[in-house]
């Protein structure tokens, strides 16, 4: 990510979390679970619960783009709990894309492929952390 692209994730972040969240939540898990129903069963909480929680999470990682290290210890625990959940690392793929897709939605006119190679490389900062955090276990430490 660069400078350029944290200001514009930044900037474009507030223009979307204007929206309302039930709608937005709505677009991301329909788009979700069209993608891949048997994802479903894994959310047991409500959606409108679930959906404020992911962008909640999403404002505070947004707000440290500039001091990744902040955040980072947040991102790692946060990542084995979803392995708990059952996440898999390939499910990390869709859920960027339907992130993707509710940001085009949402963000109408002032989405565009800057903002879209922005948001890609700040979702696969976050998603290749979480993944090696919950996925690649140092089983036998020296
Ligand atoms: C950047 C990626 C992601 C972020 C920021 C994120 C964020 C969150 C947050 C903040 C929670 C609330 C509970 C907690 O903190 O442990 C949560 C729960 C959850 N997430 Fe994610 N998540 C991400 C990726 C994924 C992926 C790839 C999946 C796979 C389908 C997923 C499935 C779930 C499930 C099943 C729960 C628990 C739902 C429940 O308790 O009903 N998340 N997520």
């Amino acid at each position: 990510m660069t400078d350029k692209q944290i200001v514009l994730i930044k900037n474009s972040w507030r223009i979307f979390r204007a929206i309302a969240p039930e709608l937005i939540g709505e677009v991301f898990y329909s788009r979700l679970f069209l993608m891949m129903p048997s994802l479903k069963p894994m959310f047991s909480s409500s959606m409108d619960t679930q959906y404020k929680k992911l962008v909640d999470m999403l404002s505070f990682i947004v707000a440290r783009l500039d001091k990744m290290d902040e955040v980072s210890k947040t991102i790692k625990e946060m990542a084995i709990r979803h392995e708990q959940y059952g996440v898999k690392p390939g499910h990390y793929k869709l859920v960027g894309s339907a992130l993707m897709w509710t940001l085009e939605k949402g963000l109408g006119k002032d989405w565009n492929n800057e903002l879209k190679d922005a948001w890609t490389a700040c979702y696969n900062v976050l998603a290749d952390t979480m993944i090696a955090a919950a996925y690649t276990k140092d089983e036998n430490p020296v």
